[in-house]
């Protein structure tokens, strides 16, 4: 089993979502998936149980509640031995001794982070510290930034300043942007269990377009995420 950890030290960086939209692809290319949920507020377990409701969960997808320690090491141990291809792990903002277990017991981490200052500033604290958290460990783990929330429309000269600024550090090639199909994806479920919903109704055809646009942005990314978990699971 290879996995990804989603941190970040600020809150609301677009960790969940980032891990909703790459759960969806993962399970649409027929990979079985466990999300670990290292968050205490449990958002992807919310996220399973409101996609049940709307008929847009897939029994190919695991979640796990790690809000501690112990759970946390019991849910990977239940998932690996499951024979799972690839664990999601979400975690809360911030630093705690549960989210230092989950940046060093993965494959990749990838840090969220919006285009504001704010946010740049504590996606650099966040790098540096999974950096420095890896050095002290011996460890060498890929880690990259997500540039999360781009606006649609033309960037500002600001955002597009930030921008050159996080293109410093490594990045994922793909970005998401800030698209009302991921801001639902909460409450509506997986991403293709929903576009297959809408794309037949005729009334629903323009809904089905966003949710085709966002599942293309979300495929990409995971594509870069999975070619850097093999470059970096080939180096350890
Ligand atoms: N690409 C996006 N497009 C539109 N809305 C987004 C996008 N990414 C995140 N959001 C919205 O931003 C808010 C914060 O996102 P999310 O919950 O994913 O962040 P988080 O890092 O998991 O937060 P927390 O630290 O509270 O767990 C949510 O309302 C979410 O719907
Ligand atoms: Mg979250």
């Amino acid at each position: 089993m290879k996995s990804i950890t989603f941190a970040s030290f600020k809150g609301g960086a677009g960790k969940t979502t980032a891990v909703m939209a790459v759960a969806s692809v993962l399970s649409q290319m027929g990979k079985r998936v466990a999300l670990i949920d290292a968050d205490e507020n449990f958002p992807l377990l919310e996220w399973r149980e409101n996609a049940m409701k709307a008929d847009t969960w897939s029994d190919g997808i695991t979640v796990h509640e790690a809000d501690d320690l112990r759970s946390f090491e019991k849910a990977f141990e239940e998932a690996s031995q499951a024979g799972i291809s690839y664990a999601l792990i979400d975690t809360r903002g911030g630093g705690s001794e549960l989210n230092n277990a989950c940046l060093i017991n993965t494959d990749l981490v990838i840090i969220p982070s919006a285009l504001t200052t704010l946010d740049m500033t504590q996606a650099l604290t966040t790098f540096e510290h999974v950096i420095e958290l890896h050095q002290s460990m011996a460890m060498d783990i890929t880690t990259a930034l997500l540039i999360q929330r781009v606006p649609v429309r033309k960037l500002t000269v600001s955002q597009r300043h930030d921008l050159n600024a996080l293109s410093e550090l490594p990045c994922c090639e793909t970005r998401l942007h800030n698209r009302d199909a991921f801001a639902a994806l909460g409450k509506r479920g997986l991403l293709h269990r929903i576009h297959a919903q809408l794309k037949n109704d005729p009334v629903k055809r323009i809904s089905a377009g966003h949710i085709a646009a966002a599942m293309d942005e979300a495929r990409a990314l995971t594509n870069d995420l999975l070619e850097a978990l093999d470059e970096s699971v080939e180096k350890n």
